[in-house]
């Protein structure tokens, strides 16, 4: 077991280079089986996430050759294997085989996904929309036998604009015969990347990144190269760390754009930074103003930065509110931060925060990923030393964390502990 120990109050200034994005190589990965071919992914982030979708190709025979930020992965023998509850259930992102081992062999047998917990994260869009292909579903134990004679393109209309079902659908549908319609889609960048990607490959989709993606199946899928987009959530991270803490702190490798929403929020809280092409360089406000947060799906603001947020909403003077509308529980956060002296209360999925606040040091657990980056956060900013365990949910997605901040000058380390 490890913790992560962080001495607070520390200035932070110099750069801090983000990496490529956790959910968009989640689904990179899977989408590279798919080809018949060759296929290499650049800017891969050094997450753990990344090292179980590595297993889980290996195991179905797929040859891998990382170099640097770049991984290779040879396709041409992939073989259809049962993804075991163990694999299956290490991270979200594993529901991707589903429609990608679909679509290339008519068959997949894997368990429910894991990932954090934010109360029931069901996967009904995807299986409908599997069925709505000409897919069979049936349950053996708590194992999916996913079978379709033929797959036939498509309408599906999803009930939410699910992240993981448009980019499912997508993965099931580029080889279907026909076209498919996905209405109702998700719009997040990390859609877009993964189109790209298949695009490149051969496939032909249309309407990535707006509400209506057309798919024309394809018999085969070649050779294909992609960048992995920047890492939008962890951009915004480091931003709220500049907003906290910063003298002249860069976060650099970013698209904007990506990030509009969050810097909306910045802006309104009296949060000044200066913005360039793909960096932003931001310090800390003195006179933080409350604000409202309502989470929404791209391009409002995002769920995944909503805890994060909390730390500076707490610096902010007067009474800030955050409403959660995309998970039913996404709270692991709160009872910490109350211990680190923010004055912050839940009713239903609504937080109210009154600030400004003194955090102080204390011994906090992660009880998620973007919790754990909320804690971090505080802790930068507390007075003393706090120590985080469970940080295996942290280093899901945070690549280098320890190094990021401590060369920007951090008091920041991680102890093995019993
Ligand atoms: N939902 C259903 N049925 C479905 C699919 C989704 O009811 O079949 C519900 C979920 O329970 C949730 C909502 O719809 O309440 C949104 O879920 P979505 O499918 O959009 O989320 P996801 O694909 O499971 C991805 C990211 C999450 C991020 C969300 C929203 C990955 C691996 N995960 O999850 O990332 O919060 O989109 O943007 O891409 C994180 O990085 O910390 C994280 C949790």
């Amino acid at each position: 077991m490890q913790r992560l120990v962080i001495q607070g109050g520390q200035k932070l200034s110099g750069t801090i280079k983000i990496n490529g994005a956790k959910n968009s190589v989640v689904a990179l990965l899977p989408a590279a089986i798919l080809s018949d071919e060759e296929t290499v992914i650049y800017n891969v982030p050094k997450i753990t996430d990344v090292d179980v979708l590595k297993q889980i190709i290996e195991l179905l025979n797929g040859k891998l050759v990382v170099e640097e930020d770049a991984i290779k992965i040879d396709s041409k023998n992939i073989q259809n294997t049962t993804i075991p509850e163990e694999l299956s259930n290490k991270l979200r992102a594993s529901y991707y085989f589903m429609g990608a081992l679909l679509s290339k062999f008519k068959h997949v047998e894997i368990y429910f996904p894991g990932g954090c917990n934010f109360g029931a994260r069901q996967i009904d869009y995807h299986l409908k929309g599997f069925e709505a292909l000409g897919a069979t579903i049936t349950m053996e134990g708590s194992k999916f036998i996913i079978d379709a004679k033929e797959l036939k393109g498509a309408e599906i209309a999803l009930d939410f604009p699910s992240v993981g079902a448009t980019i499912n659908l997508m993965l099931a549908s580029v080889k279907a015969e026909g076209q498919t319609t996905i209405y109702n889609a998700a719009k997040e960048p990390e859609i877009v990347n993964v189109a790209s990607f298949l695009s490149n490959m051969g496939a032909n989709i249309r309407g990535a990144g707006t509400s209506t993606i057309k798919i024309t199946g394809v018999k085969k899928l070649g050779r294909a190269m992609v960048d992995v987009i920047p890492d939008r959530i962890e951009a915004g991270t480091y931003l709220i760390a500049g907003a906290l803490l910063g003298e002249n702190l860069t976060i650099s490798n970013i698209i904007p754009e990506h990030l509009s929403s969050i810097l909306g929020k910045l802006r309104e809280m009296n949060v000044k930074y200066t913005q360039k092409v793909n960096e932003i360089t931001i310090s800390k406000c003195e006179n933080l103003k409350a604000t409202d947060i309502k989470t929404q799906v791209y391009p409002g603001y995002p769920t995944d930065l909503a805890q994060p947020i909390c730390v500076l909403l707490a610096k902010a003077n007067g009474t800030s509110h955050v409403i959660e509308t995309i998970y039913e529980k996404r709270m692991g956060h709160v009872k910490y931060l109350q211990q680190m002296g923010a004055n912050i209360e839940i009713e239903d999925n609504i937080e109210t925060i009154t600030g400004p606040c003194n955090f102080v040091g204390t011994n906090v657990e992660a009880s998620d990923l973007r919790a754990g980056a909320t804690l971090f956060l505080a802790a930068l900013a507390a007075e003393g030393e706090t120590s985080i365990t469970n940080i295996q949910f942290i280093l899901r997605g945070y690549e280098n964390l320890v190094n990021k901040l401590s060369n920007v000058g951090a008091n920041i380390h991680i102890e093995e502990i019993e």
